[in-house]
């Protein structure tokens, strides 16, 4: 059925329709478009703009044609022009004449600028589930690796020694900024667009408070209705949002192959989240870590197209926005799904901890501590720093560790060395002489653990609306 028919004496091209129709897509939207009719319609009697009877007859064919839809006895039919035609023409098949009523003051305009918002409000709710579950992988992993000691890199050089928790404790900070994202976004879209019409309100006395409040828009209807049916930027700042998630899983990602790889075997991902060759019988391949880096590309994708696609479009309403739903549904589910499998992967990832630990006693992560004792002793530090820099050039040169010189050579250095230098650069007072606040030795570390306990306990956004 098209809801615009009588103007035109023509059918519309059949391909030109098919460019046009939007139900392929928008047909993910029928839960949302289906309870923003309810308000709508419920609003519509209790404002006498239409029969009470007609209003009872419209909600119960939307609830029925809803319950249809979940139990799988009525079938989206595809040759519709979008979800909002098919909602009303199969309404109007079942209850007759109340049917032709639910329109009334409103346009498809402010009906999709509401549904796509409401899906967004909806999904924004997965996730903030998706990035709680990581976090929990990853607390877990911080409490049981608070004196797992590690290589800190920087350049991708081994820089100063850190434990497996303070580096988690690092992703952990970025998913906490992701769901901050996410709550501040959905905070934002507490403004219901319904009853903005086509761009210019209606004649209909609304109560745009009341359906409002029915669809739990806590900030109540929005301002400007051009600005209302024409405003995407929550979309980009969601496709912002996620793409900074992916950035921070790709970046993860990355760390988990190298991790992975057979040089530096710091971690072996499960079985359940590798895959093999067909033809190297022993390799055993990062692919859901290598699919998760590579998906970032598609998001941040839609983040540029949607910005491209709103860029040239005068008020109000203009169709191309229409091309906002796919990229923003490729985007969620891309995030949702990365999200779960990562962190099927990182709760199944085996730590090689003695690896790990071997490798940090190696490539003199602890020379900045070495240079610090002196200092400690007095010496400046630009001398101590370089004190210790030759005595790093002699280790290279001989193939040894700091801690594999004798006194006498540590002396040759600097008289200041005792025989406390060698508990002075050991792996384990490297860390745990780094204290300050936000530093990975355990005592500090333990106090961000509080903290992070006391944020998990506060559950997720779905908990709390
Ligand atoms: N399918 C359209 C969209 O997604 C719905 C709004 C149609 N409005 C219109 N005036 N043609 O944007």
């Amino acid at each position: 059925m098209r809801l615009w028919g009588g103007r035109f004496e023509n059918e519309t091209d059949q391909e030109a329709f098919l460019f046009n129709a939007s139900i392929s897509f928008d047909k993910r939207l029928i839960k949302e478009d289906i309870e923003g009719s309810i308000a709508h319609a419920g609003m519509l009697g209790k404002c006498g703009i239409i029969p009470e009877e007609d209003s009872k007859a419209i909600i119960d064919g939307l609830k029925g044609i809803l319950r249809d839809i979940e139990s799988g006895g009525l079938e989206i039919d595809e040759s519709s022009e979008d979800v909002h035609s098919f909602v009303e023409s199969v309404l109007t098949e079942r209850i007759g004449e109340p049917g032709k009523r639910l329109h009334t003051g409103r346009s498809r305009n402010d009906q999709v600028a509401l549904d796509m918002k409401l899906y967004v409000r909806n999904r924004i709710l997965n996730l903030d589930m998706g990035l709680f579950h990581l976090e929990n992988a990853l607390f877990k992993i911080i409490l049981d690796n608070t004196e797992t000691y590690m290589p800190g890199f920087t350049h991708l050089q081994k820089a100063q020694p850190v434990s497996l928790s303070h580096h988690m404790g690092a992703y952990f900070e970025m998913f906490m900024r992701d769901r901050r994202r996410l709550k501040d976004i959905y905070e934002s879209t507490a403004y219901c667009p319904l009853g903005s019409g086509a761009l210019a309100g209606t004649t209909y006395a609304l109560d745009r408070d009341m359906t409002a409040r029915e669809l739990k828009f806590t900030g109540g209807p929005t301002r400007n209705s051009m600005d209302s049916v024409s405003d995407r930027d929550y979309v980009i700042e969601l496709l912002s949002a996620l793409s900074t998630v992916m950035m921070h899983l790709s970046r993860f990602s990355e760390e988990i192959i190298i991790w992975n790889s057979n040089e530096y075997s710091f971690v072996e991902i499960d079985d359940r989240y590798s895959t093999g060759s067909s033809i190297m019988p022993q390799k055993k391949n990062p692919d859901i870590a290598e699919l998760v880096r590579g998906k970032t590309g598609r998001v941040y994708g839609a983040l540029i197209s949607m910005l491209t696609t709103m860029k040239g479009i005068p008020l109000a309403y203009d169709k191309d926005m229409q091309e906002d739903k796919e990229l923003t549904f490729d985007a969620i589910d891309t995030v949702l799904d990365s999200l779960k499998q990562f962190t099927g992967m990182v709760e199944t990832l085996k730590f090689n901890k003695d690896v790990m630990e071997r490798s940090a006693m190696k490539g003199f992560t602890n020379a900045t501590d070495a240079a610090d004792y002196l200092v400690k002793r007095g010496m400046p530090f630009r001398d101590a720093h370089s004190v210790i820099g030759a005595l790093v050039l002699k280790c290279i040169a001989e193939g040894k560790a700091l801690n594999d010189l004798s006194i006498d050579e540590w002396k040759e250095g600097s008289e200041l060395f005792e025989d406390d230098i060698y508990d002075a650069v050991s792996l384990r007072t490297c860390v745990e002489s780094r204290v300050t606040f936000g530093a990975p030795g355990h005592e500090s570390m333990e106090k961000i653990i509080e903290i992070y306990r006391e944020y998990l306990d506060h559950g997720t956004m779905k908990d709390r609306v």
